[in-house]
Parts: C-alpha cells; sequence; structure tokens
C-alpha cells in the first residue's frame, strides 16, 4: 500500500485530484469509481477547475458511484445524485448518460441491487475507485458485519452511521434507514484504489483499518488485501501511522 501523508485537507485533494486527472489523462475513455460525502468535496473542486482551465477533458469518462440512500429521489438535496450533480458533474463535460448511481426509488431491493450489479459489469469495472472512510470502518455503505458482502446489496445503516448523517436533515425522522451499496467484492475488484481521510476524528479508524486485523468488524480492513491501494490523508488523520 501506498500512503501519502499531506499537510492539511486542501493539499490532500489536490494529490487526490493529480491522482484522478492522471487515470483520466492515460485512459480517456476510462471507469471511475466514485464516492460522496465530506472528503471527496475538496477533489471534486479541483478536478472542476482543471476542466475550466482545459487541462482535462471527461467526455469519454463513465462514472460509477458507491451508494444512494433508500427512498431518497434524485432531485432530494441529500441524494447522492444530487450530490453528484451539484459537486462535480454539472461543472465538467462528463456525459450525464454514462454516470451511474443506485436507483434509491427502486423499491424492488433485489432488482436495484441486480441492475446494478449488471451495469458495472457492462462497464468491463472500475478502473479507480475513489473511496472516503466511515468512522466506523465502513467503505461505500459496507458496515461492520459478521462477514464481508460481496456485490450491491441494501444495508440497514449502522446507528452510528445515522447519527453521523444526521447533520445533513432537518430531523433524525429525515434521515434514511436503508441505503442501496456496492459490494466489498466489486469495490475489491477495481483496478486501483484511492482512498482519502482527514481531520483527528479518524485517526483511531485509520489506524485499525490500515494496521489492525483484516476483518469484516473493520470493512476497509480489507483494502490491506488489494495489490493497489493508494491511501492520501492530512496529518491528522494519519497522526497514528507509521509513514
Ligand atoms: C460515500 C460513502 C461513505 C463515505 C464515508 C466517509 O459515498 O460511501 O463510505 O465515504 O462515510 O464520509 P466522509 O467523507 O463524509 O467522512
Amino acid at each position: 500500500m501506498n500512503i501519502i501523508k499531506a499537510e492539511d485537507y486542501n493539499k490532500m485533494s489536490r494529490m487526490a485530484a493529480n491522482f484522478i486527472a492522471a487515470q483520466v489523462t492515460l485512459k480517456p475513455d476510462c471507469v471511475l469509481g466514485l464516492a460522496t460525502g465530506s472528503s471527496p468535496v475538496g477533489t471534486y473542486q479541483e478536478l472542476i477547475r482543471r476542466y475550466e482551465s482545459g487541462e482535462l477533458d471527461f467526455s469519454r469518462v463513465t462514472s460509477i458511484n458507491l451508494d444512494e440512500y433508500k427512498g431518497l429521489s434524485p432531485e432530494n438535496d441529500q441524494s447522492y445524485r444530487y450530490f453528484m450533480n451539484t459537486n462535480l458533474f454539472d461543472h465538467i463535460n462528463i456525459d450525464k448518460a454514462r454516470t451511474h448511481v443506485p436507483n434509491g426509488l427502486e423499491e424492488n431491493a433485489e432488482k436495484a441491487c441486480a441492475d446494478y450489479n449488471a451495469l458495472i459489469e457492462q462497464c468491463g469495472g472500475i478502473d479507480l475507485q475513489l473511496l472516503g472512510l466511515g468512522n466506523n470502518g465502513h467503505i461505500g455503505f459496507n458496515e461492520p458485519d459478521a462477514s464481508f458482502a460481496k456485490k450491491t446489496h441494501c444495508v440497514d445503516l449502522a446507528a452510528s452511521t445515522i447519527e453521523a448523517n444526521a447533520r445533513f436533515f432537518q430531523s433524525m425522522d429525515e434521515v434514511p434507514r436503508q441505503a442501496y451499496t456496492m459490494g466489498i467484492q466489486s469495490i475489491m475488484q477495481a483496478k486501483k484504489i484511492l482512498v482519502i481521510v482527514s481531520g483527528a476524528g479518524k485517526a483511531n479508524i485509520v489506524r485499525d483499518a490500515f494496521t489492525g486485523p483484516v476483518t469484516p468488524q473493520v470493512p476497509a480492513s480489507i483494502l490491506q488485501m488489494h495489490p493497489d491501494v493508494t491511501l492520501i490523508g492530512d496529518k491528522d488523520a494519519l497522526s497514528l501511522l507509521q509513514v
């Protein structure tokens, strides 16, 4: 695993954008696996800046997002589709028809997941997967569990995740309890994985995930088994790792 320590969130974002930009430049028709949350916002801003300055062309890129809340429409400003549109897709020349997020409005979970698995296969797999890291070690919405879930599935969100997400909703009742998420197998099949982490609050879980035992109780720990993972973190998030 390649571990890169950045001075702060902005530098982490610039380094992560370098990484993604290299992927898009070397393979203009690449498949990017994308994430939402606070970690990638700066990276997306940096990618937008590079697109605007003519350095990057996303016209042939396909994207596949990790997850979506079950029950939220793309127009809901808390849905992950809305997040991706407003934080990235609306500002670059990616073809929206080639941007994919699980269908939160599909009530039939089996169908929603089968459709998404078929889509990932149809796209030929993921060249570069961008990941954030949940406070409990989740990646996508693969929560701590007794085993590693393989493919896209519907999850009951952990209480700590519901609590962490509550800041984005008017009331606790509005926070979705379920989500569709790509599984660990689909994530692990990505050719390259880029994990970004920032803030002292992530220091313990970064240490557990990347130097602790590989266990489904810390889903991100499986990344230790992937042949091409880069972790870019600010110094606070990496403070408990020997880099
Ligand atoms: C988002 C996702 C989540 C987040 C994680 C970290 O699509 O799949 O796993 O990456 O919860 O969130 P932040 O970046 O907000 O700390």
